[in-house]
């Protein structure tokens, strides 16, 4: 398996981003803003996410999405080492990940990798997007933030 950018022209893989975040508007904005990573196994795309400079010495990864069928292989895993070296070579100092309530897989796969819970954005769920998720028979309601000094 590879891990690249996104080659310029090249087009994302929007339904793989879409797994991560069901907004199509904050997908593309973070897209505009941030650059694009792929995983590649045998010329197929199975993994994405998106880095995303937010403030002076800060990154946030976002959008991060193993194809379905390649879930709990340690593709995403990869990506998070992937993402977590790149932003110390572009000399990074923090880098950060948010995610819902309910996402428990989640929580769990972020702290494994290092990241720390640092707070909570309280209904962000409810405030930026139109319909009601539930994951895990919990509603998402609030964003968790977590980050990892490098
Ligand atoms: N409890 C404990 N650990 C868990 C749980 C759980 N409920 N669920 C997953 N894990 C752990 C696994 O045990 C594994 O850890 P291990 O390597 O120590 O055994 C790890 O999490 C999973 O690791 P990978 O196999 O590397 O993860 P995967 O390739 O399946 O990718 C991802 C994870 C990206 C979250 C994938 O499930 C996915 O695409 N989900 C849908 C999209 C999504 O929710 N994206 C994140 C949105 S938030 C954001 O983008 C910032």
């Amino acid at each position: 398996m590879i891990i690249r950018k996104l080659y310029q022209g090249e087009k994302s893989p929007i339904n793989l981003l879409l797994l991560a975040d069901p907004s199509h508007s904050l997908v593309e904005e973070y897209l505009k803003r941030g650059e694009c990573y792929v995983a590649e196994l045998d010329n197929q795309i199975v993994g994405v996410y998106v880095l995303l400079p937010t403030r002076p010495e800060t990154v946030e990864l976002v959008n991060i999405a193993v194809e379905e069928s390649f879930q709990n292989r340690g593709i995403g895993k990869q990506l998070i080492f992937h993402a977590i070296q790149l932003a110390k070579l572009k000399d990074y100092k923090t880098i950060e990940i948010g995610t819902g309530n309910s996402s428990i897989g989640q929580l769990a796969l972020y702290q494994k990798c290092g990241f720390r819970i640092t707070g909570v954005d309280q209904n962000f769920f409810i405030r930026h997007y139109n319909q009601k998720i539930v994951e895990n028979g919990i509603q998402c309601k609030d964003m968790i933030r977590l980050s990892l000094e490098i």
